[in-house]
């Protein structure tokens, strides 16, 4: 007598997933490999660039783990952060995926979504090498959840400067009012557009910034506490400011993500462009040396931060491929070599910065003495929901310039999300 079909069927299914399960397949050598997805949207230039530094540190750290690439591009992760949710909600996850430390973390947290990685904090040496600040800003409920790769810094202003020559502006604007006169003589020299700008969440960047030259880096962080009010008089006038920066900017906006601006700004089609300090290793990678840069007109030494790091999710397929793919990423060599390629500050303050730029060591010197101010649009300073109201209210004003319905959005998205971080 066979064996019924539906019981073959059932044990070929509970084959499948136990070898899916633990991604794993016989090399020729007969040696067992485990695939590790690791998800990010680092798809191209110095992103890239810098995933592959830590691809390749993980090939010779985790014998018998192999890296499987779960990228999803698009800047800042607006498509991938979707791809993510979709795929945790259908209990499809990755093994472990990159996330902005800080807020955006909470929901995951809250969801179960992500595996308490506290022991493991010590045993790679992150307690002790890791700045107390940053420390504080991961822990949630007295637990540590990501581990951190690297620092960037948001409010940079990223010049060409021969197109800056051309118009004769040799000095670096101090405040917005100074900006806007030397974007207007770009125009009159011929730059249509002379700020090259992307979609939303680029333009949350931008306003962040006028925002923080208004009201200053406590007021500012303030927006995100509840101690600032969104519908107050310098949140009005910061809007405002925003809105005579946007004139200068390309009317294509909405449909750029940031390489397509920055090359407006290579090209000379612009002559500035806000931009996260991620943009000096992109430039490398794309050859191109004829810029300079400055913090946004207006900030002073507020340096506004935002740190990529790694979760482990709490269904992950190979959680031991995925721990080693996390040391990779907290020890200092891995900290070193992906810094290195991104452009970024190495989150472990005992990394040796050999091989770094000088524009990378120079914000390493301003990360130590500057005013920290967390990002939006980059998850330091808002929950996820949040910045998905947050990049949808600059997005409709793009188009629609109301001023009021603009700082009316941004109000109620914080009385809505707020909450104790
Ligand atoms: C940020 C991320 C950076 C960089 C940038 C542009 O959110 O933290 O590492 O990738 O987006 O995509």
């Amino acid at each position: 007598m066979g064996i019924p079909r539906r019981a073959l069927a059932a044990a070929a299914a509970a084959l499948l997933l136990l070898t899916s399960a633990c991604s794993s397949a016989d090399d020729d050598d007969g040696t067992v490999t485990s695939t590790v997805e690791v998800f990010t949207w680092w798809a191209e230039g110095g992103e890239k660039a810098g995933l592959d530094a830590l691809i390749g540190r993980f090939g010779a750290a985790c014998p018998g783990q192999s890296f499987e690439n779960g990228v999803v591009a698009g800047g800042a992760g607006v498509t991938a952060k979707q791809v993510l949710a979709t795929r945790l909600l259908q209990g499809d996850p990755p093994d472990t995926f990159q996330v902005h430390a800080g807020a955006e973390l909470l929901d995951h947290i809250d969801s179960g979504q992500v595996a308490d990685l506290s022991a493991d904090f010590g045993t790679w040496g992150l307690r002790d090498a890791l700045p107390a600040g940053l420390i504080e800003t991961l822990t949630v409920n007295g637990r540590l959840w990501s581990v951190p790769a690297g620092v960037h810094r948001a409010n940079v202003v990223w010049t060409n400067e021969r197109v800056l020559a051309d118009a004769g502006v040799r000095d670096a604007p101090h405040d917005v009012d100074e900006f806007l006169r030397d974007l207007d003589l770009l125009r009159r020299h011929g730059i249509e557009a002379p700020l090259a700008l992307g979609r939303d969440w680029t333009q949350l960047m931008l306003l962040e910034a006028v925002l923080i030259s208004e009201l200053g880096a406590d007021g500012f962080g303030g927006l995100f506490t509840g101690a600032t009010r969104w519908d107050g008089e310098p949140v009005r006038r910061a809007i405002d400011d925003y809105a005579r920066l946007l004139d200068f900017a390309n009317t294509d906006r909405n449909s750029l993500d940031w390489p397509q601006a920055e090359r407006l700004l290579v090209e000379g089609k612009a002559g500035y462009q806000l931009m996260g300090d991620w943009v000096a290793a992109d430039l490398e990678a794309k050859g191109f040396t004829g810029y300079a840069t400055f913090p946004f007109p207006g900030n002073g030494t507020a340096f506004q931060w935002l740190a990529d790091s790694f979760a482990l999710t709490s269904g992950a397929a190979n959680p031991a491929g995925a721990r080693c793919w996390l040391a990779t990423v907290a020890s200092v060599e891995g900290q070193r070599e992906f810094n290195a390629r991104k452009g970024s500050i190495p989150a472990r303050t005992d990394t040796p910065t050999t091989g770094f730029t000088a524009y990378q060591t120079g914000a390493a010197e301003d990360w130590r003495s500057g005013v920290p101010v967390p990002s939006c649009a980059h998850g330091s300073a808002c929950s996820q929901p949040w910045q998905n109201a947050a990049n949808a209210a600059v997005a409709a004003f793009s188009t629609a310039r109301d001023a009021t319905a603009l700082r009316d959005a941004l109000a109620a998205a914080a009385k809505q999300f707020i909450r104790q971080q």
